[in-house]
This record gives structure tokens, sequence and C-alpha cells, in this order.
């Protein structure tokens, strides 16, 4: 099996992990290469529901190597609490098979707090609607060379000298600015060294681990946290994430070439959804939306919000094919769609009169295209235990064919239900 990426194609929330943990099985070790806790994979096996946040979803499979890489931002706490949860459920959560790469990123409690106090202080309409889990200040430090590493926990005094100095910074915000309470540089320290020794197992050098695995002839999976239109340089700035979420990516976030990723499985759902503020072509306000949203579970995993829900986009897609050039993808909950009369794709936008193929580079731009509809039957059998593509109902079959249409590559994986067993593999 090749080494592969899998990410999300669209706004996050795309049912990544369920694929993840499908495949999780088949390679050698899972890697995650961006983003932090404000991602949320829900795996459903056996009917038994895990949630995980930073730890990558092939955990759950005996056997399968699990990397957290340099490209991530960690929160020590939550790791730790996950792995804990992992542990009551008899999961091995060893440093046998677990590591953290020396050069990822930490989360500080600082980097919270500055998240939450920042958001709330903006008015309704600049809201990023972030998820308050201190990404966006985690990886502003990481950028500003501030930031305290994983390997840096070997270091007491660097750890110290480090929480100082991000803390003369925000300390002038929080008082000044955002007007919470300024933060005590021994009570973080004590806070942060507190877990060091647990976390400290766990951290690596990541990139000899691929290189072992490469010489075994073993494959891995790069498994992506949120979808493309949130990626920091090609999404719907400034409504997006502060990582870069696209599959090339990968090799940068985990410490390995690029050349060795040659599968790229684009994560697509069978209809858009969206958490957070920030431009949604084909949103339904109607009673359509609403129909998505509990018959698809639309409920964010990480922070419970309401997600928005819209009609497939393929403008969106077609950005993500020129970006990413996934080698196929993943169609998930199409089974969320049965039961409607009919069902639309938006094939194109309109913006002042002018018909576009894919969303444009501003945000104000974006916020005035009309999506352009074409609108096909529906089906009304359930399908949640078709195991064959050849069993899934002539419509169904007719958009699946038109989606891939659009989006340039068949699909290879069409998700009919939550459990892993609910998959049809092409
Ligand atoms: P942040 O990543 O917490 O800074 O939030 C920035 C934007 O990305 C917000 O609109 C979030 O709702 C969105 N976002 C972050 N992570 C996810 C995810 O895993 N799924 C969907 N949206 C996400």
């Amino acid at each position: 099996m090749a080494n592969m990426t899998v990410f999300g194609a669209q706004w996050g929330d795309e049912g990544k992990g369920k694929i993840v943990d499908l495949l999780g099985s088949e390679v050698a070790c899972v890697v995650r290469y961006q983003g932090g806790n404000n991602a949320g994979h829900t795996v459903i096996v056996n009917g038994q529901k895990t949630v995980l946040h930073v730890i990558p979803s092939g955990i759950l499979h005996d056997g399968t190597l699990c990397i957290i890489g340099n490209g991530v931002v960690l929160d020590p706490f939550v790791f730790l609490e996950e792995l804990e949860n992992l542990r009551l459920k008899n999961i091995d959560t060893s440093p046998k098979r677990l590591f953290v790469s020396p050069k990822t990123q930490l989360i500080m409690p600082y980097h919270k707090v500055l998240d939450s106090a920042r958001e709330s202080m903006k008015s309704a309409k600049g809201k990023i609607g972030t998820t308050g889990r201190g990404i966006g200040p985690c990886y502003e430090d990481k950028m500003a060379r501030i930031g305290v590493r994983a390997g840096d926990l070997n270091d007491k005094e660097l750890i110290r000298q480090k929480i100082e100095t991000a803390l003369i910074e925000k300390n002038i915000l929080f008082k000044n600015l955002y007007h919470v309470d300024e933060m005590d540089v021994d009570a973080v320290y004590k806070e942060v060294m507190a877990v060091a020794d647990k976390l400290l197992p766990y951290v690596q050098d990541t990139t000899a681990i691929f290189y072992e695995l490469k010489k075994q002839g073993k494959s891995c999976l790069f498994e992506g946290a949120q979808g493309v239109m949130l990626d920091i340089d090609h999404g719907t700035y400034p409504y997006v994430t502060s990582s870069n979420t696209i599959c090339s990516n990968a090799g940068v976030g985990a410490g390995v070439p690029n050349e060795f990723i040659t599968e790229h499985i684009a994560i697509v759902k069978a209809y858009t959804t969206r958490v957070g503020a920030g431009p949604f072509p084909t949103e339904l306000f109607d009673d359509t939306g609403k129909y998505l949203q509990q018959k698809g579970g639309e409920f964010g995993a990480t922070t419970g919000r309401t997600r928005r829900c819209g009609w497939f986009d393929a403008c969106v897609l077609r950005e993500c094919y020129r970006i990413c050039k996934p080698t196929t993808f993943a169609l998930t909950k199409l089974d969320v769609l049965g039961g409607l009369d009919e069902i639309k794709i938006c094939v194109a936008y309109t913006l002042n009169g002018k018909e576009i193929a894919v969303p444009p580079s501003s945000a104000a731009d974006f916020a005035n295209v009309q999506p352009v509809y074409e609108t096909l039957p529906g089906w009304k059998e359930d399908i949640s235990s078709c195991l064959t593509y050849e069993e899934l109902p002539e419509n169904a079959k007719k958009y699946v064919a038109r989606l891939e249409e659009l989006i340039g590559v068949e699909a290879g994986f069409v998700s009919v239900g939550p459990d892993r067993n609910q998959t049809i593999r092409r």
C-alpha cells in the first residue's frame, strides 16, 4: 500500500475520522500533520463512539503506530485527558506506539485565554468563530519564534524563560486591551511542568520512525484536520484556521519528503456544512437545511455548535482539485440525502453578472456570489445497509456519478452510515 494523505475537501467535518479509522488497520502508522484540538474526529465501531481531538484515530487499531507531527499544535492537557479516556477503553496508548515530535508546538494556557479574549472583544461581524482552543495564538508564537516545543520540556530553565518572554507581551494585552486577569509566570510554569513528565516519554524523533518504516516497506497514512476551505492560504480568508490544511502540507508537518506520499484521498461530504463565521453560498435556511442538520447529526464534535448546512458545492471541489489533485475521494454521508424529493448541486457561481467556476479569493466577493444550481431527482430508499455500489438506488448512483464528473476523479469509497462497516469500497 502507498503512503497516503486523507484530508478534508470542504470546510472540515467531512468524516475524515471514519475513513482514517477504516484504513488504519491497513497501514503501519497514522500521522497528524497540522491543526490541534480544534479538530474532532468521531469514530463509531460496533456502535461504540470514540471522539478524538489530537490523537490520530489509528490508535483504535491494535499495532498501528500513531504520530503527532511537528506541524501540530498540541495541548498537553487535552492530550493526557484523551490518553486517559482511551486507557479506560483498554486501548494501548503506550509510548511504544504513540509518538510526539520534539518539534511539535505546545498550546500554553495563555494561548487559550488570548483566543477567547480576542474573539469576545470582536464585534459580531468581525468574529471568526474560532473554537477557542488557543490554536491561532499558538501558531502565532511559533511564527514569532517564541513558541514552546514538546522537546523543550527536557529543559526546565528554558521553559521558564519562554513563559516569561511570552507573558511580557501577553500580560500587557490582557490588562490593557482585553481587560482580563494577567497571568503569573510561576503559576503557568507549575501548571505546565506538572504534566511534563507524563508527556516526555512520548517525545521521540518521529522522522527517524518514518525512515525505519520506509526501509521495511511499510506505509503511513497522513491524517489532515479541517478542510481545504479552512486553509490559511487557500481557504476563505480570513474565515479560516491558522494552518495549511491541504494535503501538500503533510511532508512539512510530518517531517518527510513529499515524494514519499503518492496517494491523496479527499474526504467529501455529499452536501456542505460549515461551523463558525464566513460566507457559505449554498447555505440553506429552510426546512431542507434543518433536515440535513438533524438527520446528519450536524453538531460540532469539538464545541457542540450547530453546523450550518447547504447543498453540495462543486466550485469548492474544483478549487480542491486545482490545489490538491486528489487521486480519489471518499464520499461521506450519502445516506443523509435519502428521503428528499430532489437534490441540488451548485455547479458554478455568478458574480456581478459573470459566471465563475471557483471561489473568488476576496471574502467580499465570495459573500456576493450567487450559486448556479442543477437539480437531480432524490431517492426514498434507506441506503444505510447497502454493502455494494450496485445495491444503491438508481438516483443515488446518478448523484454519485455526477459528483465524480464534477470533481474529476472517481469515488473510491461511499459511506452510507456512521459505523466502520457502513462503507462501500470500489
Ligand atoms: P480555530 O481553528 O479554532 O482558530 O477556528 C477558525 C475557524 O475554523 C472557525 O470557523 C472554526 O469553526 C473552524 N474550524 C476549526 N477546526 C475545525 C474543524 O475541525 N471542523 C470544522 N471547522 C473547524
